[in-house]
């Protein structure tokens, strides 16, 4: 669904705001309250009304998608890839913000980073507030991907939440209620918005795609490889891997312990399932660290990549990515 434009104008910068849902167009039954609302109620051009577009630029303003995003899901994410890619295109575009709800929002991030790299900003805002609130987070952290999406020089897939900026690679949700609801590990953010003016403290994500990926993704979900996340944990068994291979998974990750271990029981079925040419891959469970690993590890290790990166990244992997 296209939207009009809610700020026409002749500026060469366009900032593109696509909606596509979550707290941050949620709305609670009692006005005020901060639990019980449903989330992606608000259209997104209800959310940018009364809104200045950064200095120099205008907006443009899309609802591409109006879902919480615990249900999230592979058409919404080539919806959101295509209409990103088509809009970086066009010489007027400076870059883009998408509205999404903070649940799923590291998954989102990686893969448009994975499959776009862009050399222009695709910057995500959320919040944790429902729109309804008496003190919304949502507007603030709009206006702060706004000014974000708007620096000159800016590129690849952020997140920001809170006042921080947060690198695709990097950002996990680690909060289930505060309004500084993420984190980037051991990397650190990739800087904060102050008083609308961005401190950057390092680099901004790669610009070098994967030529040609969004086109090679099936356009049909349904013929993405079927990639599952199974936990290692006290008293692990192997049943669910197992069901997981009689029933067709393609590929299944292991959220391990630590610095890669895997239960006994839980990694014999792994390796039984790795042997009958599913792949696996191992990402630790631990908010903080990576997996290190060297060639000869029965089960290869998936770095830095958290499980639920890690599953999307071997779902690429598996399509020929
Ligand atoms: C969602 O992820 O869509 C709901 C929760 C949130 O945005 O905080």
């Amino acid at each position: 669904m296209q939207a009009p434009d809610v700020f026409p104008g002749a500026s060469p910068r366009t900032l593109l705001v696509l909606g596509s849902g979550g707290t941050i167009a949620g709305l609670a039954p009692r006005a005020g309250d901060t639990l019980g609302y449903q989330a992606a109620q608000v259209g997104v051009a209800q959310l940018l009304a009364g809104f200045d577009a950064p200095p120099g630029c205008v907006l443009q303003v899309e609802q591409v998608a109006q879902i919480d995003s615990k249900d999230m899901d592979a058409a919404v994410w080539l919806q959101l890839a295509q209409r990103c890619a088509e809009a970086l295109a066009r010489d007027d575009v400076q870059g883009i913000v998408i509205t999404h709800g903070t649940d799923t929002l590291e998954e989102t991030a990686y893969f448009l980073q994975a499959v776009l790299a862009p050399a222009k900003p695709v910057v995500l805002a959320c919040a944790m507030r429902p729109a309804n609130a008496a003190m919304p987070d949502g507007p603030q952290n709009l206006r702060d991907a706004l000014a974000v999406a708007a620096q000159p020089g800016a590129h690849g897939v952020v997140a920001v939440c809170a006042g921080v900026v947060h690198a695709a690679f990097d950002v996990r949700k680690v909060h289930g209620y505060r309004l500084d609801a993420f984190g980037s590990g051991d990397a650190g953010p990739l800087g904060y918005v102050e008083a609308g003016a961005l401190r950057r403290l390092r680099d901004w994500p790669q610009t070098v795609p994967t030529a040609g990926l969004l086109a090679r993704l099936p356009a049909v979900p349904q013929a993405w490889p079927r990639v599952e996340i199974v936990f290692s944990h006290a008293g692990a068994s192997g049943a669910g891997v197992d069901a997981l291979v009689r029933d067709g998974a393609r590929g299944i990750v292991v959220a391990a312990t630590g610095n890669g271990s895997v239960h006994k029981a839980l990694e014999a079925a792994l390796l039984r399932a790795q042997a009958t040419g599913v792949r696996v891959l191992r990402a630790s469970r631990c908010e903080q660290g990576r997996v290190m690993g060297g060639e000869g590890d029965a089960l290869p290790g998936a770095g830095a990549l958290s499980p639920v990166k890690a599953r999307i990244q071997l779902q690429l992997d598996l399509l020929g990515a």
